[in-house]
């Protein structure tokens, strides 16, 4: 059974992460269906924006570490990165709503929409660093341009959750919206966007992307440089201390 659910309804294709029981954590199939769902508007003329969101208690707590503790040394991720080049790609503005948690990739991905709209109890974090990983999808490239180096490097390089009141003042989301009114201010946006003409919404979204060519060689670059960190030992002892409940021997992660 696949954890995405897709709609298109009004010229809209929501996006719900549908794995409950595992805080929506992203699979490689998750990453496929949301791949194919975007690809699969690219060419319709018809859709004009995209929600994503999360079912249950958060929006994801990033990528499941059990597919990473599988990949292995120098392993390609191409259902993550099929995904996520889609979402870097798509010509239809994209709104995020978001609560409870977005966790790596959760919060990475935030950074290819154009809306992003967060309860007040969101967390937000950036761990890769204590897995042993390091950024990706051009986290690295645009994080310091949209909140500036000292703040993206306290993200980045300590890896501690922030609030969505720290998100919204370095510029992450769009606005703060309390639970009960989210689903309406998440749906009046996309009804805005709908109403706007077809030609002006993609020409717009693709001038304000203008960076492309940059976002997708950083893409690269990172990609390199987490594949390698993904076999080395720092990253696996903490898969397995995660996947084991245990704390990380800090003798294995050097
Ligand atoms: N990958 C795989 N499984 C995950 C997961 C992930 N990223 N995040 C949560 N889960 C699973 C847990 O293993 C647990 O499964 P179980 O019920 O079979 O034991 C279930 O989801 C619920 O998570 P739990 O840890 O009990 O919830 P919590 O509220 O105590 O903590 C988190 C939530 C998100 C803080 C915690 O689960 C966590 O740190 N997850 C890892 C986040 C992460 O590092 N993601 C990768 C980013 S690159």
């Amino acid at each position: 059974m696949s954890h995405i659910i897709t709609e298109i309804r009004q010229h809209c294709l929501t996006i719900t992460l549908s794995r409950k029981d595992k805080k929506n954590a992203l699979t490689r199939e998750m990453y496929q269906d949301m791949a194919n769902s975007l690809i699969a508007i690219k060419n319709d003329g018809s859709t004009k924006a995209v929600i994503i969101k999360g079912d249950g208690d958060c929006f994801t707590a990033g990528n499941d570490i059990n597919d990473f503790a599988k990949q292995g040394d120098n392993a390609e991720v191409p259902e993550t990165a099929a995904f996520m080049r889609a979402l870097a790609a798509c010509e239809v503005p994209v709104i995020a709503q978001v609560h409870g948690l977005a966790v790596g990739i959760g919060t990475t991905l935030l950074l290819h929409c154009d809306f992003v709209y967060a309860t007040p109890d969101t967390r937000f974090v950036l761990p890769f660093i204590n897995l042993g990983l390091v950024p990706e999808y051009a986290s690295s490239y645009l994080l310091p341009k949209i909140a500036g180096h000292i703040k993206a490097s306290e993200w980045l390089l300590l890896g501690e959750p922030f609030g969505a009141s720290e998100a919204h003042q370095f510029g992450l989301l769009t606005a703060i919206v309390e639970q009960s009114a989210i689903d309406e201010k998440v749906n009046q946006t996309a009804e805005k966007l709908i109403a706007k003409p077809s030609f002006s919404l993609r020409q717009t979204k693709s001038l304000l992307k203008g960076d492309a060519d940059n976002v997708s060689q950083q893409i690269n670059e990172e990609f390199d440089i987490f594949l390698e960190a993904l076999g080395r030992g720092a990253a696996k002892e903490a898969f397995d201390a995660f996947l084991n409940k245990r704390p990380i021997n800090p003798e294995k992660f050097k």
